[in-house]
């Protein structure tokens, strides 16, 4: 497996293009289920679990072209993906495919809602908790689907199609409005998601949806109504920027004490993230396609934070921010809300040198003058990447173990921070 040296300490300048949403990706792909025409999408991010995805669909019967150029710097082109599914195969997506990539699950309700069955792994639990899919089987349930859950698959059918519903979510669920959103477009009469997820890639999965014919109501609220339409067609999209990678190069400049300018992406989309890093310390400047971020002052405020469903402060973030704050002047308390076992950082920052302990649901981070470079292995996309932030600025070698984690979300993560001055290189497993 590969890893990944940094030599910490020096502040980073530059500029980083920020890709395509990984986490709007998946879903937005998963939508071409949806119609026999060719779904296009653009700006999609060079990440593992897009190529996990796409083998997925293609086990389905869809048929997935990639085209575009490399640009100018050399950077790898295939950024615009092609999807047609004109006819569904396999209604099967099995357990070696969803257990890596919960996202997988997502094409119960579109195949449900257009050939009316789907056999579906349960995606088990993972690092970051048990994230179980109680919320959108109960939900396709209430559109007439049965769904018996045997062998570790849901076995769902809908002999007689979907038909419109009122559903009240009891947890706010990305993936369950994402699988009813799809699912509802091509359902018999009208379904309302009360209760329902408001993040950007919701917003960015509708605006497609739209495109393709859907009739929806909504947008960036807790209750969308949807109006099933007998059809969807082909259409064409382009990804939004990754709000969670603008955030973590965000923190990469204010934990090195340096200056990155985001590009290809907009800073509305990390309001919260950005509120919190000014309050330690940061400045930002909003430009035209992006933002720039600085540190003003030799240090880093504590500041509190808690994860909280969007436009709160996102779970997606909380491992970052914690690897800033274990540098702080003071102390910062970070509450987990979203996921129960979302601290696995947490012991292997204190192998840098971070005090935190962990009470129940939060963590109780008192800033220390230096982290020191270690041996550290990574447990989940997020947490990976928050090792890489702390090695960044720790004295010395930082080797973090396990990076596959983080080329699941991450597109040349090495690259873009080299780029900028960081002494980072990846070790490769011979
Ligand atoms: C999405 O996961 C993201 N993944 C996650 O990003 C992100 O952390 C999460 O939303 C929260 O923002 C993708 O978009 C591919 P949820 P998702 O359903 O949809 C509970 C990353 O690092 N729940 O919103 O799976 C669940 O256990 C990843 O990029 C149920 O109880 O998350 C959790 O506590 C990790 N029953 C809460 O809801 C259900 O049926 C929110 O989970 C479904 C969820």
């Amino acid at each position: 497996m590969d890893s990944i040296r940094i030599r910490g300490g020096k502040p980073l300048y530059g500029k980083i293009e920020i890709s395509g949403a990984k986490n709007a990706a998946l879903p937005l792909m998963v939508a071409s289920l949806l119609t026999d025409e060719t779904v296009t999408l653009s700006n999609l991010p060079h990440v593992a679990d897009i190529s996990t995805l796409i083998n997925l669909l293609c086990q389905h019967g869809a048929d997935a072209k990639m085209n575009g150029q490399n640009d100018a710097n050399g950077c790898t082109g295939g950024r615009t993906l092609a999807i047609t599914a004109r006819n569904i195969t396999s209604t099967e997506a099995p357990y070696d495919i969803v257990r890596k990539m919960r996202a997988g699950a997502l094409v119960m309700g579109p195949l449900l809602a257009r050939v009316g069955k789907a056999r579906v792994s349960l995606p088990g639990g993972c690092a970051i908790g048990t994230r179980p899919m109680n919320l959108h089987v109960s939900a396709l349930e209430q559109m007439g689907a049965e769904i018996n859950i045997t062998g570790g698959y849901m076995d769902a059918v809908a002999k007689n199609g979907l038909r419109g519903a009122e559903i009240r979510f009891d947890t706010v669920s990305v993936g369950a409005t994402e699988n009813l959103l799809m699912a509802a477009s091509l359902a018999k009469g009208t379904t309302v998601l009360e209760n329902a997820a408001k993040e950007p890639e919701i917003t960015d999965l509708i605006k497609l949806l739209r495109q393709m014919g859907a009739d929806i109501e909504g947008d960036e609220t807790d209750r969308l109504v949807i109006r099933g339409v007998d059809k969807l067609h082909g259409a064409q999209h382009r990804v939004m920027p990754d709000r969670i990678e603008t955030g973590t190069y965000a923190i990469a400049a204010v934990i090195t004490g340096g200056r990155l300018e985001l590009t290809n992406t907009e800073a509305g989309l990390i309001r919260s993230v950005l509120d919190i890093l000014i309050e330690a310390g940061a400045e930002i400047v909003i430009t035209t396609d992006g933002l720039i971020v600085s540190r003003t002052g030799p240090g880093v405020r504590g500041v509190d934070i808690m994860t909280m469903p969007y436009p709160g402060y996102p779970t997606d973030m909380q491992a970052q921010m914690m690897a800033l704050m274990t540098i702080c002047d003071g102390a910062a308390m970070i509450t987990e809300t979203i996921f129960e076992n979302r601290f696995m950082h947490v012991p292997e920052l204190a192998r840098l040198g971070a005090n935190i302990t962990v009470h129940g649901h939060s963590a109780l981070v008192r800033g220390v003058n230096r982290l020191v470079g270690a041996q550290v292995m990574a447990t989940d996309l997020r947490a990976s990447v928050s090792l890489v932030l702390a090695g960044l600025a720790a004295e010395g070698e930082t080797v973090i173990n396990r990076v596959y984690h983080l080329d699941r979300g991450y597109e040349r993560l090495e690259e873009k921070l080299a780029a900028c001055g960081a002494d980072i290189e990846r070790i490769m497993a011979v």
